[in-house]
């Protein structure tokens, strides 16, 4: 699609965007951007608004990601109230000045108490139940970053962003990033 690398990674810390967007709720985060080096960390709490499992009332998330340089991301993602930690892969590779090449993936932990994911799954296989979150997982997260696609394919990069609070720390981001250009 067209787009640029740094824009995909930058979605960890537009938290404004995570509740007009994706349609989270009390989106909080859980301590400050953090990075060393090609590294950087971000905690943030949230409820998300449909459950896939198909609880009413949104379930609440904590998720951690992990970004190591412009191209790849490991987002833990732990659901305790269904005893669910995924673990979601988001991989973005340059083709050329404005187009990327951007894969997903998507591992669960073995689910342990298939009926805290749903009550009919009580007497399910513990392997069965962790194949159908896999399964459901990846649904969800695709939906997900769909919703970012058309944006990303239309936007055009700001260099000095009239930032307003709410928007996250898209400044100590855009800083971080220097050090990947000559
Ligand atoms: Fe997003």
């Amino acid at each position: 699609m067209r787009g640029h690398v740094q824009e995909i990674a930058e979605n960890s810390c537009d938290i404004g965007h995570l509740r007009l967007l994706h349609g989270y709720r009390n989106v909080e985060m859980q301590s400050d951007l953090r990075t060393e080096g090609a590294y950087l960390n971000a905690r943030y709490r949230m409820t998300r608004p449909r459950s896939t499992f198909g609880r009413s009332q949104g379930t609440d998330v904590e998720l951690e990601i992990n970004q190591y340089g412009l191209g790849y991301a490991r987002v833990e993602v732990n659901t305790a109230s269904l005893g669910i930690r995924t673990r979601h892969f988001v991989l973005a590779a340059p083709l050329s000045e404005d187009e990327v090449v951007l894969r997903l993936a998507l591992s669960v932990k073995r689910v342990e108490k298939p009926s805290m994911v749903h009550p009919l799954l009580a007497f399910a296989p513990r392997g069965l139940t962790t194949n159908l979150v896999a399964r459901m997982g990846i649904k969800g997260f695709v939906a997900d970053v769909m919703q970012d696609v058309p944006i990303w394919m239309h936007k055009t990069f700001v260099p000095t962003p009239a930032l307003m609070q709410g928007d996250g720390p898209i400044g100590a981001y855009r800083r971080w990033t220097k050090q990947f250009y000559p």
